[in-house]
């Protein structure tokens, strides 16, 4: 596939792990990042555009928050998480504007402090990601040279935020889509759909499986990830059979998130592909 790919879109762009790395490695002529999460979308604008200035913030509150000891830190941290969620209501998320860059800062100090960098929010919307544990080693929370490298790679990038069901028209002919949706439970008490206020259930697998058909149908090259129910349940066929006549491989993978020790570990995800 070496040199085809020049066109690429992500509609759930989370960490952006495959955007970053086949960006590093092609000469990609245009990315249409997509993420449902708009204070997501708003970090990444933000680090595409200001970087610079996002930095200073970023720097500041690294130096208050690793001059305090492990108790002090702690307080820190939730004080801090009390107040971005109350800052929330005053952000416009339609328009790019310099409020943005503060909060773009927050978001990558609270995602470098919390427990094992989860992203997690309740029903009403707030970030409640408990503080990390750091017994043995200082978190590194302004990384520069790797912020620098991202806002320079994200300059071909078009970002938005967006729902996966309104993007089909935003995406350029002939690109490489890679599709990374929520995981489908792999257990009854695996919840890994808990990125956004609304889980993302079997319907909007779905919905999601018709949109990877169409794209497919327009002569993209298209690749989707998540988890294996055989996993759990050896006779549980649900993508077998949703994508069905796709190349459907089973790759082992590392689960690091998972409130459970016992539950993180090697096991197989289901990568789909027509090609
Ligand atoms: C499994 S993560 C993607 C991980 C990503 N590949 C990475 O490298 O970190 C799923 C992402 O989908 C987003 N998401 C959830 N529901 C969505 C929806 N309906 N439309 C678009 N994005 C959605 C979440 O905000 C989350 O960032």
């Amino acid at each position: 596939m070496k040199g085809e790919i020049q066109h690429f879109s992500e509609p759930f762009l989370g960490g952006g792990a495959v955007f970053f790395d086949l960006a590093q490695k092609f000469d990609l002529k245009s990315a249409k990042l997509f993420d449902i999460n708009q204070e997501l979308i708003l970090t990444y604008k933000v680090v595409q555009k200001d970087v610079d200035l996002m930095m200073e913030f970023l720097q500041r509150y690294s130096t208050e928050y690793l001059k305090l000891d492990n108790d002090r830190q702690k307080e820190y941290y939730y004080e801090f998480r009390t107040n971005y969620n109350h800052q929330r209501f005053n952000i416009d998320f339609k328009r790019y504007n310099e409020n943005w860059i503060p909060r773009a800062a927050q978001l990558i100090f609270l995602n470098k402090t919390c427990f094992n960098g989860l992203y997690r929010v309740n029903q009403k919307g707030e970030f409640n990601t408990p503080s990390g544990v750091y017994k043995n080693h200082v978190p590194k929370i302004l990384d520069v040279e790797n912020l620098k490298l991202a806002s320079k790679v994200l300059g071909i990038a078009d970002i938005e935020s967006s729902n996966f069901s309104s993007i089909e028209e935003k995406i350029k002919d002939s690109s490489f889509i890679y599709f990374d949706p929520p995981y489908r439970p792999i257990s009854k008490t695996a919840n890994f759909t808990n990125y956004s206020k609304k889980n993302f259930d079997d319907a909007l697998q779905f919905e999601l499986a018709d949109i990877f058909k169409k794209m497919d149908e327009k002569g993209n090259l298209v690749m989707l990830s998540n988890s294996d129910p055989k996993n759990e349940n050896k006779k549980d066929s649900f993508f077998d059979d949703l994508y069905e006549g796709y190349d459907i491989k089973r790759v082992k993978a590392t689960r690091v998130i998972n409130s459970k020790v016992s539950k993180r570990g090697r096991i197989n995800e289901i990568v789909v592909r027509n090609y």
